[in-house]
């Protein structure tokens, strides 16, 4: 009996260890505006295509590597010389947001990796006076959601995370409290900026859940004058 167990518990490994072999799902985290390489590693001696996954739109192919050369779109490098090496790594020089997503290498129409390119979110430190307004850039297609997770009376960030608005396409919807306050047109902008406003404000992308920007937001020693 006791045997049999073994097997059992050794068949499932072996079972788990194939299949996360045989699918190279990774995510590669960048710093936006640098070069970004999606890596890919196999031997293919057949044509190998690199797809990004778009899904209103339709998935494009962006590179394409066969025996003899490789050719790919603008923004997207693939290595003739490395294909043959078994690297068949994809280059994004310049990574921007429209490049975020995922993609995918065949050889010979076989999924051989999925990879994910995403980024670190911005971070931004911001100092105004009371009154003043805050934007915040909201430069995705994507849905977007921003919260406050606003500083504590004594300064030191509370656990307190309030949302303020969501962003969908040119659709913006705001919690009564901020309503009034909020301007949309492609940044955010919260107007006429308070002591409660002092927090981070986190910017995400909602349907991926990824923050693309925190702004940090203190404001400047005029508050003192109201004390
Ligand atoms: C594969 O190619 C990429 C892009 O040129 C390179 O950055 C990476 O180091 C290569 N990987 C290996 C294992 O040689």
């Amino acid at each position: 009996m006791k045997t049999y167990m073994m097997l059992v518990v050794l068949f499932g490994l072996m079972i788990a260890a194939s299949v996360s072999s045989l699918t190279g799902f990774k995510s590669t985290i960048r710093k936006l505006h640098q070069p970004a390489t999606l890596s890919c590693e196999g031997k293919c001696s057949g044509s190998v295509k690199w797809t990004k996954i778009q899904k209103p739109s339709g998935d494009v192919v962006v590179a394409r590597c066969d025996r003899t050369s490789c050719s790919s779109e603008e923004g997207f490098l693939v290595s003739h010389d490395q294909y043959l090496e078994g690297n068949l790594s994809l280059t994004v020089p310049a990574a921007d947001y429209s490049r975020r997503g995922w993609y995918t290498c065949q050889c010979d129409g076989e999924d051989v990796c999925a990879v994910s390119l995403r980024f670190e979110p911005v971070e931004l430190m911001k100092q105004i006076c009371p009154g003043d307004s805050l934007v915040m850039d909201v430069g995705i297609p994507e849905r977007v959601e921003v919260v406050l997770r606003r500083s504590g009376a004594d300064g030191a960030r509370s656990a307190v995370s309030v949302p303020l608005c969501s962003v969908d396409g040119r659709n913006v919807h705001c919690e009564p409290e901020y309503e009034k306050r909020v301007l949309f047109s492609c940044s955010l902008t919260l107007t006429a900026v308070k002591e409660s406003d002092s927090g981070v404000y986190a910017v995400r992308d909602a349907d991926n859940d990824e923050i693309i920007a925190t702004h940090a937001l203190a404001l400047t020693g005029e508050t003192l004058l109201w004390v």
